[in-house]
């Protein structure tokens, strides 16, 4: 696949994960589309990226944004790269508390429309997309990153719908590069530990210094560029399809009390 040739969609492309591999992806010579809900966010980050960064308001659960999103990729050139790290931290309730309140679900929806339905909304556009193009000498013809997390496996209390929505994107994963193979288009996800970006940035120190403590090595939070480096060896590694890939310093999560954002 010649990346110079080819352009790219992240969804949250301004914010932490986004951003450095929007980053990564200009450097490596793609054209890339930034979309965020808010388009000053997405302009005011594109513009440090320079020409080849195309900043687009749009929403990944809405699917004339994500066409729309899809139709200026194509216009700039080879649509085939998508990723996608759209989020936000949402203090969500435990199952049920002490004085019998259950969980609010409409929260537990939004969340799942947030991290679960938005990332599938995009893969199965941009997929469809993908099935268009012309396959690379290797039959293929786009790769999908979606991001999971740690709490795939590990989830906390307090912590049931982020869980729920970042474990099934992991099961989804296989499901998805196994349907897909068909087209040429690899279907891959990165579990992160605790990376620093504005969402962790945000959390209070508590939960910081007990994440820290939980990083086995290095003894310190991911960088945003490790993520990018790793979405850079999914799209070079053409053999590396369905796989889940966790990016945690061998994090073990002991129960660790999930308290809201300082900002929430
Ligand atoms: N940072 C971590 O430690 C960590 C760990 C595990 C998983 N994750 C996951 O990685 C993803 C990105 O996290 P981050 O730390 O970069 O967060 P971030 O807040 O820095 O970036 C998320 C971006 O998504 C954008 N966004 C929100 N709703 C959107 C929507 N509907 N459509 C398009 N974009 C939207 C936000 O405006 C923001 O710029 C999230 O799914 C998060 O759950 C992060």
């Amino acid at each position: 696949m010649d990346l110079t040739k080819g352009s790219a969609i992240v969804s949250g492309g301004a914010g932490g994960l986004g951003g450095a591999t929007a980053r990564r992806l200009v450097e490596l010579g793609m054209h890339v589309v930034v979309l965020e809900p808010d388009y000053g966010k997405a302009a005011e980050f594109a513009d440090t990226l320079g020409s080849r960064a195309i900043p687009m308001a749009g929403d990944h659960n809405n699917e004339e944004d994500v066409r729309s999103a899809i139709r200026k990729a194509q216009a700039v050139g080879v649509f085939s790269i998508n990723v996608n790290s759209a989020g936000v931290a949402i203090a969500t309730p435990a199952t049920a508390d002490s004085s019998g309140v259950p969980h609010d679900p409409a929260i537990f929806r939004q969340m799942i429309d947030l991290h679960l339905f938005g990332p599938f909304n995009m893969s199965r556009l941009c997929a469809a997309a993908f099935a268009l193009n012309e396959a690379d000498e290797d039959g293929q013809r786009g790769v999908i990153v979606n991001t999971s997390s740690t709490a795939a496996w590990d989830g906390q209390p307090c912590q049931v719908a982020y869980a729920a929505a970042k474990a099934a994107i992991a099961g989804m994963t296989i499901a998805m590069a196994r349907d897909l193979a068909e087209i040429g288009v690899r279907a891959c996800a990165i579990a992160p530990g605790p990376i620093w970006t504005p969402r962790l940035a945000g959390a209070t120190v508590e939960l910081k210094n007990e994440l820290l403590k939980n990083v086995a090595f290095p003894k310190r939070f991911g960088r945003a560029e490790e993520f990018a480096n790793l979405v850079e060896a999914i799209v070079k590694t053409p053999f590396l399809n369905g796989q889940t890939i966790r990016l945690d310093g061998a994090l073990s999560t002991p129960l660790t009390p999930m308290t809201p954002p300082e900002d929430a």
